[in-house]
């Protein structure tokens, strides 16, 4: 029934709100809608594909669009944030519920283990959730003692690393310094996690030099194990890159060994972690945080630092209002509107995770309002897709917030807010939304707002592009690797 329907081009969808078909090849466009070994390494481009011309179809069909091809089950792909939403929120381990699709997780899985928080479904992600999620959860982070020692361990790590770079500019004798941004973001990250957050005790020039480029090759890895399995292992073969990966996984291993050690010793986090769990289950939840978080933090920080080099008067408004602050405690961080309305428009415009993979395990049936659904049949892959929906006039426009969707401008939270739209009116999902959101939200916010805080205070940042393409993964970064010229905001004494 399946193959004729699909042979006839019937819509697979029902309802009265229902997504329009997207051809399999069509002339012009940007990528065929669908990932393969020559599009893969830009997976933006296969989302544009699925809006690309869409602007005469009908409204549901405009922002909600699927791919049926015969012997395959259906793809929809929704940058529809009622649907989103809806999807969102019904996703979990009830009977009937959305699984997070692990499609296209697979080799993050093959490196990481099959039974973590990210990747499992049903009953084991309910498990590790409770396990796992808890230690970075806010009332954790946010008990008052335990933050004053994260926030000073953090705060520490990224003065440091800022001063190191002080240093290096003032030797260096010019003024201004041009500087590619994102391996200094990688390492204070990372080195943020591994010893402020699992209590470790790595150098910093191991982080830099080691286990950032060991990681950084394991995700690379990952996204390429995930399109290529088969082909993968010959073709590192040919190349010689296995042996660099085989010394990347040992490396991984170690970091992981690293962050497993301070449990014994109630260092770090561990402190606040209780469970007769073996460090041996916690394993594969170590290295997903490890490398999930590394790769998220980076890219949002990334992002926002690309944002700012292109807006003087946002980053000098930032800078007005951390320049006397030295503590970053949630009230003071509350306080700080024009950095906590960046940190939200760079996760609007730039999400790190651009979309959120579902697949239906029944016929599903979304509501959007009190009588409009649409009806997903089983078996559906479902790629939310943030990334267009946070870019679409239609949602985010001049109309609503007073600024193009397409534009970086934090102000849009201003006028949101006095329209009287509340956060959950106009969601960026950004940190994910229902029983799957990011548990690394509190952690992540905290480390990006410190870093980025802690940056302005010290360098005024220009850039010599108006605009970043972005490159994909599995997140996204801006494409040039933070390219930025920095200034010390107070001469060196
Ligand atoms: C600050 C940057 C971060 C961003 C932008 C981010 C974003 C997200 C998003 C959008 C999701 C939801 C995915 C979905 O619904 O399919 C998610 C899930 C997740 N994040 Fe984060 N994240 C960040 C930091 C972190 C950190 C610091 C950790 C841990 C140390 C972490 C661990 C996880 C895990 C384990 C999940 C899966 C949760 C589940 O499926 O129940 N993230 N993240």
């Amino acid at each position: 029934m399946r193959l004729l329907r699909q042979l006839t081009k019937k819509n697979p969808f029902s309802g009265n709100y229902l997504p329009s078909r997207v051809a399999l090849f069509a002339r012009g466009r940007v990528s065929l809608p669908f990932p393969h070994l020559w599009n893969y390494r830009e997976p933006i481009r296969i989302l544009d594909a699925y809006f690309q011309g869409v602007e005469h179809v009908d409204k549901t069909g405009m922002h909600n669009r699927y791919l049926d091809v015969p012997f395959f089950p259906a793809v929809l792909v929704t940058r529809d944030p009622s649907i989103i939403k809806t999807i969102l929120l019904d996703t979990g381990d009830k009977p009937g519920q959305f699984d997070r699709d692990t499609l296209p997780t697979d080799g993050i899985a093959r490196a990481t283990g099959e039974d973590s928080l990210l990747y499992s479904n049903g009953e084991q992600w309910r498990m590790q959730k409770k396990l796992a999620a808890p230690s970075f959860g806010k009332n954790k982070l946010f008990q008052p003692e335990k933050f004053a020692e994260f926030e000073q361990t953090f705060r520490k790590t990224a003065a440091d690393r800022l001063e190191i770079l002080r240093e290096q500019q003032a030797a260096a004798g010019d003024a201004v310094t041009p500087l590619v941004l994102e391996p200094e973001i990688s390492a204070i990250m990372l080195e943020m996690l591994v010893n402020n957050f699992f209590g470790g005790s790595v150098s910093y020039a191991d982080i830099q030099q080691r286990y950032v480029p060991s990681l950084t090759l394991m995700i690379d890895h990952m996204v390429q194990d995930t399109i290529a399995h088969r082909i993968q292992t010959p073709m590192n073969v040919l190349t010689g890159k296995h042996k660099q990966l085989r010394l990347a996984k040992q490396d991984f291993e170690a970091l992981t060994d690293i962050a497993l050690a301070g449990r014994a010793h109630g260092l770090g986090m561990w402190s606040q972690f209780k469970s007769d769990a073996s460090n041996e289950q916690l394993r594969s939840n170590i290295r997903v945080f490890l490398a999930g978080a590394l790769e998220a933090t980076t890219s949002f920080a990334g992002w926002t630092f690309t944002h700012l080099a292109r807006s003087p008067d946002i980053q000098d408004a930032i800078y007005n209002e951390v320049e006397s602050v030295d503590i970053y405690e949630p009230d003071n961080l509350a306080q700080a509107s024009n950095l906590l309305q960046a940190l939200q428009e760079t996760l609007r415009l730039t999400p790190s995770l651009y979309f959120l993979p579902r697949r239906a395990t029944v016929d599903t049936t979304v509501k959007v309002g009190p009588d409009q659904e649409m009806i997903i049949p089983k078996g559906t892959h479902v790629l939310l897709d943030v990334w267009h929906a946070n870019r679409c006039e239609d949602f985010w426009g001049e109309a609503i917030s007073g600024y193009p969707a397409t534009r970086f401008a934090p102000q849009r939270w201003q006028v949101l807010k006095d329209k009287g739209y509340s956060p959950k009116d106009l969601m960026h999902f950004g940190f994910g939304f229902g029983p799957r959101t990011c548990p690394g939200t509190s952690l992540g916010m905290l480390e990006v707002a410190l870093v980025v805080g802690a940056f302005v205070k010290m360098f005024r940042f220009t850039a010599d592009t108006k605009t970043v393409e972005p490159k994909a993964g599995v997140s996204t970064k801006p494409g040039d690797g933070v390219t930025i010229n920095i200034e010390v905001r107070e001469p060196y004494q």
